[in-house]
């Protein structure tokens, strides 16, 4: 049988905890989340707090359990998307004193499956995911680049075993609001406009992720090379020539900054010379950011 997890973490984990103080500005995307589900995660809290405090029940609350439990994670590649939904896992079960679990759908498996078997293997996922949420333990799951089998369903081109795939996976996504909150599944995708209506409709929040701000190209390597004393004039040069120099050019993403600039410059230093200023300089100025995804 094909592998259907790439892997499964347990949570909360010091290992993601050591990772997300790496990420920066994730404290901000976290609160967004949070407090955009934690209304769906406690859901008989939230008829209490409406009662306590306007004696009825408020019609909004109905429109909040609508929501279903689906976080879509948007935006090119190399910003965090992958690496954040494990972040926000953990730190969600954390801030809910839980256990819990996040499962990653493989894209091994998508990429070998015959289209067909797209419907199986979301079906298997959601069932390991069902069996194993508890009352106190929380289910994640991530389909990663779901695009490749979230497409919309308007494209003619599409087999009809890819449109059963979509369909199975919004039934899934409709079924498991009845766990109340005890599963919740993230989507990544570099092109949101492939996902299809009916899954976005149903997102509880669409999360956008961009290439670095100048204040974030500092923040990444203030946090990347501490212990290597740089002025603010020197962070700020460096963060200059890490964003996009032409209208018709793009600056470097998060992961061009911490998995090419990066090791390149220790590369250069290693093993004779102390890192410096001008060796990240000329190895900023020496690479091409990644091209943007459209
Ligand atoms: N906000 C961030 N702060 C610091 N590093 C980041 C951030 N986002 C991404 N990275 C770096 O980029 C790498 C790739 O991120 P990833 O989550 O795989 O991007 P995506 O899934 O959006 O393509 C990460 O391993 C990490 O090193
Ligand atoms: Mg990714």
């Amino acid at each position: 049988m094909a592998k259907i997890f790439d892997n499964i973490t347990e949570l909360p984990s010091r290992e993601v905890v050591l990772q997300t103080e790496s990420l920066v500005g994730f404290e901000s995307k976290f609160n967004r989340i949070y407090n955009n589900l934690k209304l769906l995660l406690d859901q008989s809290g939230l008829s209490e707090w409406s009662k306590k405090y306007h004696q009825v029940e408020l019609p909004i609350i109905y429109q909040l359990k609508d929501k279903y439990p689906l976080i879509i994670l948007a935006g090119d590649a190399g910003t965090g998307k992958t690496i954040s939904a494990t972040a926000i896992a953990d730190r969600m079960t954390r801030e809910l004193k839980k256990e819990g679990f996040i499962l990653k759908l493989s894209t091994r498996v998508r990429g070998e499956g015959l289209h067909g078997e797209m419907g199986i293997l979301v079906n298997d996922a959601f069932t390991q995911l069902k069996e194993q949420a508890g009352k106190n333990r929380l289910a994640f799951l991530l389909i990663d680049e779901a695009d490749a089998i979230a497409t919309t369903r308007s494209t003619s081109q599409m087999h009809q075993e890819e449109k059963a795939a979509v369909n199975t996976l919004i039934q899934k996504i409709d079924e498991i609001r009845e766990l109340n909150g005890r599963a919740i599944i993230f989507m990544s995708t570099n092109r949101l406009h492939f996902i299809d209506e009916a899954i976005l409709r149903r997102a509880a929040i669409v999360l956008e992720f961009k290439r670095p701000t100048k204040e974030e190209c500092i923040e990444l390597y203030q946090k990347s090379l501490s212990g290597i004393t740089f002025t603010n004039e020197q962070l700020e040069e460096l963060a200059m020539l890490s964003l996009k120099k032409d209208t018709d050019k793009i600056g470097f993403s998060f992961s061009d900054i911490r998995l090419k600039v990066l090791p390149e410059a220790v590369a250069k230093a290693f093993p004779h010379k102390p890192l410096t200023f001008d060796i990240i300089k000329e190895t900023i100025e020496s690479i091409t950011p990644s091209p943007e995804i459209l």
